[in-house]
């Protein structure tokens, strides 16, 4: 079968991707695939899209070469504001780019609400982004290098327990997949990397803040979240051996995820477009399967 996720030698039974046969991104959906889009994303799975393609403009196409990066950044990202950065475009062109991505931006929203409509109102729409830089071979501290199995926390933005989803879409021309690993369940990574993590101070929370490296104040969840990110990224042998698979996602395929909830690494690929959402854990259909509620149950104590 085409879109098998391919064994490796820890697959465990593994059951990460949960596949969909919808082809357009205004639905309408059936209340069936509703219930199952939702029961598996916030249970941790990838819901996986083969025939739901972000067609491109005959001009958008010429956005298909790393050089619309500037080079510093490896994405170009768009603010919901509408401010735009790492992009060497301007003028025409620059607009060109940023209404491609608002376009992408929009069909995400309408794919995610038509799945979870109970997500509607809450659904905060994010950064999105443009990833034009082929990821094989790039340089990257362990830290930052999204090629190792994680689950996203960032240091300067503190998300105090609010959900990240991110839709992908795979706009390659020449098609080539995608590469993902994609690991174990959140609670079973949890285990093992909560015991070396901190909750971190108030104090230093505090003072990041004031200083603004953070934007917002870092609460225990965060400092939890960097400390299982860190602690992933950093284990090589977790690395090498946990349980994974590696999907290939298609040319010409979306996927999302709770990239806060399901273990992944991205190892080869060029030109995707992304949009994150933020939402918050009580608009869930089912909050305790959030990480802020499975790390609150595990530590015995709020950590917001
Ligand atoms: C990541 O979120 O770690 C990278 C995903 C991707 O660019 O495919
Ligand atoms: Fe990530």
């Amino acid at each position: 079968m085409r879109h098998r996720a391919q064994p490796l030698p820890h697959e465990a039974g593994l059951d990460a991707i949960r596949t969909f046969d919808v082809t357009d991104w205004g639905g309408p959906l059936s209340a069936g695939m509703r219930d199952d889009a939702s029961n598996a994303l916030e249970s941790g799975k990838v819901l996986f899209f083969p025939h739901l393609s972000f067609a491109l403009t005959d001009e958008e196409q010429a956005f298909l070469t790393p050089e619309v990066s500037n080079g510093k950044s490896k994405n170009v990202s768009l603010k919901p504001s509408g401010g735009m950065g790492g992009t060497s475009l301007a003028g025409q062109q620059a607009g060109a780019l940023k209404a491609m991505m608002q376009r992408f931006a929009a069909a995400a929203r309408d794919l995610v609400c038509d799945l979870i409509p109970s997500y509607t109102q809450a659904l905060e729409a994010a950064q999105t982004s443009f990833r034009p830089v082929e990821i094989e071979g790039r340089e990257a501290s362990p830290i930052h290098d999204d090629t190792r199995l994680h689950v996203d926390a960032f240091p300067s933005r503190p998300m105090a327990g609010r959900r990240i989803m991110r839709v992908f879409s795979n706009i390659n021309p020449h098609g080539k997949p995608r590469l993902w690993h994609v690991g174990e369940p959140f609670e079973a990574m949890a285990q093992r990397f909560l015991p070396q993590s901190r909750e971190g101070s108030r104090l230093h929370a505090a003072i990041l803040g004031l200083l603004g490296i953070t934007k917002g104040t870092r609460t225990a969840y965060d400092s939890l979240m960097l400390g299982l990110h860190d602690g992933a990224k950093l284990d090589e042998t977790y690395q090498r051996t946990s349980p994974q698979i590696a999907f290939p996602f298609p040319a010409g395929a979306t996927w999302i995820c709770y990239t806060d909830q399901v273990m992944h690494a991205a190892l080869a690929g060029q030109f995707v477009l992304e949009q994150t959402f933020h939402l918050d854990v009580n608009a869930m259909v089912e909050p305790a399967r959030a990480p802020l509620r499975v790390l609150e149950s595990v530590r015995g104590h709020a950590l917001i």
